[in-house]
Parts: C-alpha cells; structure tokens; sequence
C-alpha cells in the first residue's frame, strides 16, 4: 500500500498532466494498492487542507492535456515562514495535513520557488520527491526542465509568423520571450526561429552594438531585421545599477517592458519603423510537445521506482539523457543560467547571430 499526495505550484506550463500521470502509472503498475491525494493550487491546498482523493480516472486521458487538473498558485518561499492573515503557521499547517494523511511521500512539481519549499519540507522530515517544471529550464541540477521544449515550439512560431510578415515591409521586428531572470527559452526560440539578433540578461547588451548589426545587415541589402528579447534583457548600463536602482527605474519607466525601450530606441536613432511581438502567457499554453510528452512519462516513472525504493529527499531530473534522483539540498535556491561563453552561444555567434554584446 503506498499514499501519496501530489501538488502543482508556481506558474503552469504544458506536460504538469502529463508527468503526474507517469508518477501515478508508474506506482499503481507496482503496488497492490495506491491512495493519491491531490492538493488544489499548490502548496496552498496542503495548508488549509484543500485536497481530494483522485481515481485512475482522473489521470485518463490527461497525457496531452495543458495546464494542471490541480490548479496552481504562486506562494512564495519568502513568505512560509511569515504567519498568515489569521496568524497561521504554514509550514506546521503543511505538516499537519501531511500526518492526518498518513502520507508515504509527497510528490511535488514547481520551479526554483517551489523547490526551495519542497526542500523546506524535507528538511522539516517530510518525504519529498520534487520534479522539475518551468518553461525557463532555470533549475540548477537537470539538464532540461519539462514545459521548456513546448514553450521554445509556440516562441518559434511566433517568431516564424513575424518571419513571413517581416519579410513584406522594411521594419525591425522585435519578440520579447518569457523566462524570467534567464535567457534559455529566448536563446533556443531566438536561434530555431532565425532571430539575427539575440538579448539575453546573462548577455547585458549595448545598443550602438545593436543598432550596429541592424544596420550591417541594410547595408548587406536585408529589409528587415528580427530580434528575440528576453523578458529579463538587461542593457550595460543598467547591468551596473544595483537590484534596487535598477528596480525603481522600471517602475518609473514609461515602457511596459525592456522590449519597447530598445524599439523606441532603435526608431528614434535609425528612423526605421520597430514592432513589438509579446506572445506572452501563450508559451505556457496548450498541449505539451511529444518531447515533453516522453520526458515527463520518464520522470514519472523514475519518481515511481524512487518511491518504490523509498528513496526520498530528491528532484528527478535528466543528467546527460539519463533519469537521475539530484539530492534537494545540493541544488535547491541555486539557478540554472546561459554562460555567457558556452558552446552554444559561441555557435550562434559563429553563425552571426548578434547577442550586441
Ligand atoms: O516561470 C514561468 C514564467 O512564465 C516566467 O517565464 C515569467 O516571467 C513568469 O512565469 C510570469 O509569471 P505570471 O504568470 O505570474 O505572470
């Protein structure tokens, strides 16, 4: 007999289905009998005890379906150990509902924020197996994160359909990717998309090197020019504010985000027409890719056999195209960034794509 509970936290992202499928398959084709709890919108349903007994049922049909059968919500690590509104104690209210349970384990899916509770909970007792997901493949210790490879196919849309409309007039083009802090999902959109230049916040840019490659590639006789901006882009200069001057300049700054300030940029320096593309909460949308489809039928079944064996305490997480159980504390609160020389940027240099760096 194994009781597990299941919770999805943070923000969504394809495949959450899919992967807790994996793990309930994986369990209930090993053990005579299976009780699974699913918590509602993350870690919020494990502290008011919000939760249901979930049948096979449940998990049919799930494989290819977006977004969480649990819901999801944001409660941020910083916070669980402030008492809440009626001076309750979250992280004692998680235990509790825990024990009542009788849980074996706790399978719980989020990014970097999620984790750092997860390990929280293991180091409070709790059995903890944690699976990594975020469409910014930010998580320090697995080589990929699920969501990641849907959300770089919707961002590489995006950025083929401005391809064909870019192509009809001579503008600059700009597509601002999520990700967060990180530029992976922007490098990897940027690059199968065709994006000539690419801003990443590992990469702080300089705009006279940007403006620079726009215009090498006029003078080349190219009428258009494509940039993929990260969320989190930085320029030089403000690279060398510190966290809380750069934040206070954002909010008083009149862009919605960092994308529109390098387009009004641009057309005030160059004089060319610049459109912005911000496909936005859509990259976390729709159906997980088979990719992500596979990875996570994999992680769940590696976080099965982990719990089979009791082996608590871990992210499962992909090591060199191996399923791997990567301890919590070597690797929760750590990020996972694009070095700013790792082979593949140099490879995307190589092929001339601009980081105006
Ligand atoms: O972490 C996933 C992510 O989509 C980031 O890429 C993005 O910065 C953030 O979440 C958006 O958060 P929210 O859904 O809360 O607006």
């Amino acid at each position: 007999m194994k009781r597990i509970g299941m919770l999805t936290s943070g923000g969504d992202c394809q495949a959450l289905n899919a992967a807790m499928r994996g793990v309930v398959k994986g369990l209930s084709n090993n053990v005579d009998e299976l009780e699974v709890y699913g918590f509602y919108d993350g870690y919020k349903g494990l502290i008011y005890g919000e939760y249901r007994l979930l049948t096979s049922t449940d998990f049919s049909g799930i494989l290819t379906k977006g977004g969480t059968i649990l819901g999801s919500s944001r409660q941020p690590f910083k916070l669980m150990r402030v008492p809440d509104e009626n001076g309750l104690d979250k992280v004692e209210a998680m235990k509790q509902t825990y024990y009542k349970l009788n849980l074996d384990c706790l399978v719980i899916l989020g990014g970097n924020g999620t984790q750092k509770t997860a390990n929280l909970l293991r180091e409070e007792g709790l059995n903890i197996i944690h699976l990594p997901k975020t469409i910014d493949n930010d998580i320090y210790g697995t080589d990929v994160t699920f969501g990641f490879q849907s959300a770089i196919n919707i961002a590489t849309d995006c950025i083929d359909c401005i391809h064909t409309t870019a192509a009809s007039h001579n503008r600059v083009f700009i597509v601002e990717v999520m990700g967060h802090k990180v530029g992976w999902l922007t490098l990897y959109a940027g690059i199968a998309g065709g994006a000539d230049i690419i801003l990443l916040p590992e990469i702080p840019y300089d705009i006279d090197k940007v403006i620079e490659a726009i215009e090498k590639r006029t003078k080349a006789g190219k009428g258009f020019t494509i940039l993929a901006v990260a969320e989190g882009a930085i320029s030089k200069k403000d690279a060398k504010l510190s966290k809380k001057e750069y934040k206070k300049k954002m909010e008083k700054s009149p862009y919605p985000s960092v994308s529109y300030e390098v387009a009004d940029t641009i057309k005030q320096r160059t004089g060319t027409e610049v459109r912005v593309t911000v496909p936005g909460h859509t990259q976390r949308g729709g159906s997980p890719t088979p990719y992500d489809r596979v990875l996570c039928s994999r992680l769940g079944a590696a976080a099965a056999e982990a719990i089979l064996e009791e082996d608590y305490g871990c992210m499962i997480g992909i090591v060199k195209n191996e399923t791997a159980r990567i301890p919590l504390e070597k690797v929760a609160g750590k990020l996972k960034v694009v070095e700013p020389d790792c082979q593949i940027i140099r490879e995307a240099k190589t092929i001339g794509i601009s980081f105006g760096d």
